[in-house]
């Protein structure tokens, strides 16, 4: 079984967690893409929900997929929050952002009252810290935040051509050893012109891990 169908299995047995009247956070990324095509069945089966999502491409893809989009600005809490990662572990701390969206997906993240993660087998980790970790950054600050950023053992590379949904930059941070995350992202958060970052260590509720055609929830 491939690595986009095991995607797409973990998308689709998150999915059927969503009930009528649910308002739904959409993550961004190919594997989110899935849960929104499950999403849109599901809807077009009748199911009766609202969703927010956290970038430009997603809310194209659930508009034209014929799901509500709402504007997240609107929301303080959401039901339920569906999106992938690039890194998950037995702890359920996960490092996210390949496709340059953590920060609203963070923001989307914490106001779930459930965030599920789905990926394929390959993001299963035994511990986080291998994946470059995104941070979003004002690019005011440019200069000084990748300065602070290789101050806490960071290579950093501005990602070229880029610029997130928001306006901003991306810095992808490469570390020798992520020994200690809750530390790292303390200091990170705490930089000036950081943004956002792709550590998410509180968030998660559990994850549908997809491998070899067989779905694995981790977590509540
Ligand atoms: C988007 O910014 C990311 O957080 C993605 O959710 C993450 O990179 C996983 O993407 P894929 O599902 O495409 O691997």
């Amino acid at each position: 079984m491939s690595v986009e169908d095991n995607k797409r299995l973990a998308a689709e047995a998150a999915v059927q967690e969503v009930r009528d009247g649910m308002v739904v956070g959409l993550g961004t990324g190919s594997t989110a893409a899935f849960a929104i095509a499950a999403l849109s069945h599901r809807c077009a089966a009748g199911l009766r929900i609202e969703a927010v999502a956290t970038s430009e491409a997603s809310t194209a893809a659930a508009s034209a997929s014929g799901i509500i989009v709402r504007d997240f600005a609107d929301f303080a809490t959401l039901d339920l929050a569906i999106d992938g990662a690039d890194e998950i572990d037995s702890r359920l701390w996960a490092v996210k952002g390949a496709g340059g969206a953590m920060l609203r997906e963070k923001a989307v993240a914490a106001a779930a009252r459930r965030f599920i993660v789905i990926a394929d087998g390959s993001k299963l980790v035994q511990a986080i810290g291998a994946a470059k970790l995104p941070v979003e950054v004002l690019p005011f600050a440019r200069a000084f935040a990748v300065a602070q950023l290789e101050n806490l053992g960071a290579a950093v590379t501005i990602r070229p051509s880029y610029c997130t949904d928001n306006g901003n930059l991306v810095a992808d941070c490469r570390f020798n050893a992520m020994t200690d995350p809750p530390a790292l992202a303390a200091a990170i958060a705490a930089i000036p012109g950081a943004l956002g970052h792709g550590l998410f260590l509180d968030e998660v509720d559990a994850a549908y891990i997809a491998a070899d055609g067989v779905t694995t929830r981790l977590g509540r």
